[in-house]
């Protein structure tokens, strides 16, 4: 078994009720300002405020997501894991819902960071990429984040093991997730949770990713 993750399942039961749970509609402006602060200018941040708000609402209204969020005892919200199961189909529900809303939103902020994210929009739409990694992917990291403000340790590793039981309980096999390549603590972090690398793929905002699969058969075996 995955020693790390194995850790956390027994972990997770000792929490408070209702520190992990599924995001509510009210957490979304919560969720938007936090990933504000953690992507302060990577990932669809430098596409504007809109745009986030706009990437959350169609996670939160798509029907394959688990969105989990860590809550203080205020209730406020310290930290998200968000996974996608069919990765291509969320991809499709992204672009035909709200597609039209995100360019008009996003090409009044910046232009050319527009033209980066549909380029990977497109390729994922043309080129769904559910079986090129030799195992079936049925679920992607689609995004995680700890508040900066109020970072503690474990926070991370709960919602990592959260979102990997979460996904498993839906009967998703193998998840996959993007590191950048320039971030070893993070690449460290997700070995220990049975990520495995499979490949590195250049972004078209020329960040090289860093592709890991953790696999529950592989689970099994370890
Ligand atoms: C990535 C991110 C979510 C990690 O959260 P974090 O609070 O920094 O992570 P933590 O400190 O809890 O855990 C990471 C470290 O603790 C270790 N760790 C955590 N729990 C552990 C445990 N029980 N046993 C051993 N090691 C543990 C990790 O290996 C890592 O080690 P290091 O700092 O000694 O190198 C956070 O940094 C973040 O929000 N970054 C900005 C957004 C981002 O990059 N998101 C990811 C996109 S893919």
């Amino acid at each position: 078994m995955t020693p790390l993750l194995t850790q956390f399942d027994a972990s997770l039961k000792s929490l408070p009720v209702d520190t992990i749970g599924e995001a509510r509609p009210e957490e979304l402006d919560a969720i938007v300002a936090l990933h504000l602060r953690a992507f302060p200018d990577t990932f669809i941040t430098p596409l504007g405020k809109p745009m986030v708000q706009l990437y959350y609402q169609a996670l939160m209204s798509y029907s394959g997501v688990c969105f989990i969020v860590y809550r203080n005892e205020a209730g406020g919200i310290v930290s998200f894991a968000v996974g996608v199961q069919s990765p291509s189909q969320f991809h499709h529900h992204l672009v035909l819902k709200y597609g039209c809303r995100a360019a008009l939103t996003a090409v009044r902020c910046r232009p050319a960071a527009l033209w980066s994210v549909m380029c990977r929009l497109s390729r994922r739409l043309l080129a769904p990429k559910n079986g090129d990694y030799g195992v079936y992917v049925d679920a992607e990291c689609a995004s995680f984040a700890v508040d900066p403000l109020m970072r503690d340790p474990s926070i991370a590793a709960f919602l990592t093991a959260a979102l990997i039981r979460a996904l498993q309980s839906r009967g998703v096999a193998n998840i996959l997730s993007g590191v950048r390549v320039d971030n070893p603590r993070l690449l460290r972090f997700a070995r220990l949770f049975g990520y495995r690398e499979v490949c590195r793929e250049m972004r078209p905002d020329g960040h090289e990713m860093q592709i890991l699969i953790w696999s529950k058969n592989e689970e099994k075996v370890i």
